[in-house]
């Protein structure tokens, strides 16, 4: 039997009452969720997968070289919201993005742009390490190349090298280029997509879990790179590690069913959150 701070048995209570002391209003995001440089503006965003509604009015800024974590349980939206940002639902059937997205002030939805050139300047890695079957050398080239970044092998040879090194990844590559990249351990994979998606100088990283399949020195060697990264970098991430959240970003989103619930500095979401929501997901309680 559990006892509350009154003293009282929780099997007492009515079970309404519980509910009721957490605050479910979400119809505001609370906290910090603009910022004055920012480098991507959402408005107003609202997601569809047919009939059913996924995201709810989300509006958040996401500053230049800053880190942002999107926590939250699973299913409550992040990985959708993560793809509206480089037009990624875009791929998936009956889904609908409503709202105001722009990159540096111009907007990323709309018939004249030109979702190539956009994905190039918003790249993303993937949960699952997904490498070409192709070598190293290639799904590292292969970005530059259909760009039209590079095309004569001299610039190429330097662009693979200096992205997999930025990767963290080219003292155990370099002897290998023309081997498979799906030949190499996880970490690794996730580093050569990490490479990959550098390759092309994107100006936003999506990340969608980009650890969760790795062990805990690769994750700490993406961690690592992802601080490296921010200097040149925006980045967005979402990761279910809390502590992952509290090491790499500057701010945090916490969403719950489809909403942002808050965001606020990282280090005030894990020390002292504004919204109960928030709260009850940090300390367990949920999620
Ligand atoms: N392709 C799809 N078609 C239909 N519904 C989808 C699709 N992808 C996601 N959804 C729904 O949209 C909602 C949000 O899903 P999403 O994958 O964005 O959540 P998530 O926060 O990334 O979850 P997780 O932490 O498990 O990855 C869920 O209800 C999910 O079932
Ligand atoms: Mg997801």
């Amino acid at each position: 039997m559990t006892l509350d701070a009154a003293g009282q048995t929780a099997a007492s209570q009515p079970e309404s009452a519980e509910r009721e002391a957490v605050d479910t209003n979400t119809s505001k995001t609370v906290g910090k969720p603009f910022c004055d440089d920012a480098k991507m503006r959402m408005r107003n965003v609202n997601v569809f997968y047919g009939e059913t509604q996924a995201i709810h009015d989300i509006s958040l800024d996401i500053g230049c070289n800053e880190v942002v974590a999107m926590i939250g349980p699973s299913g409550c939206g992040k990985s959708t919201f993560l793809r509206c940002l480089n037009r990624m639902n875009d791929t998936i059937e009956d889904c609908r993005v409503e709202g105001e997205l722009t990159l540096d002030g111009e907007p990323i939805y709309g018939q004249k742009v030109d979702v190539v050139p956009l994905r190039a300047r918003v790249g993303m890695v993937f949960q699952k390490p997904n490498p070409f079957p192709k070598s190293i050398y290639e799904n590292v080239a292969y970005g530059p190349k259909i760009h039209g970044i590079a095309r004569r092998r001299a610039e190429l040879d330097e662009i693979v090298e200096n992205s997999l090194r930025r990767a963290g990844l080219w003292n155990e590559v370099k002897d290998r280029l023309d081997q498979p990249g799906t030949g190499l351990s996880g970490g690794q994979q996730q580093r050569l997509c990490i490479a990959r998606a550098i390759a092309v100088s994107p100006e936003v990283i999506l990340m969608d879990e980009p650890c969760s399949a790795l062990d805990p020195i690769a994750t700490a060697r993406i961690e690592e790179l992802i601080n490296e990264l921010r200097e040149n970098y925006t980045i967005a991430i979402v990761t279910h590690s809390m502590q992952q959240a509290a090491r790499v970003s500057q701010r945090t989103a916490y969403f719950h069913l489809g909403r942002l619930v808050e965001v606020n500095d990282t280090e005030t979401v894990f020390t002292n959150p504004q919204h109960e929501l928030t709260e009850a997901y940090i300390t367990g309680r949920f999620g």
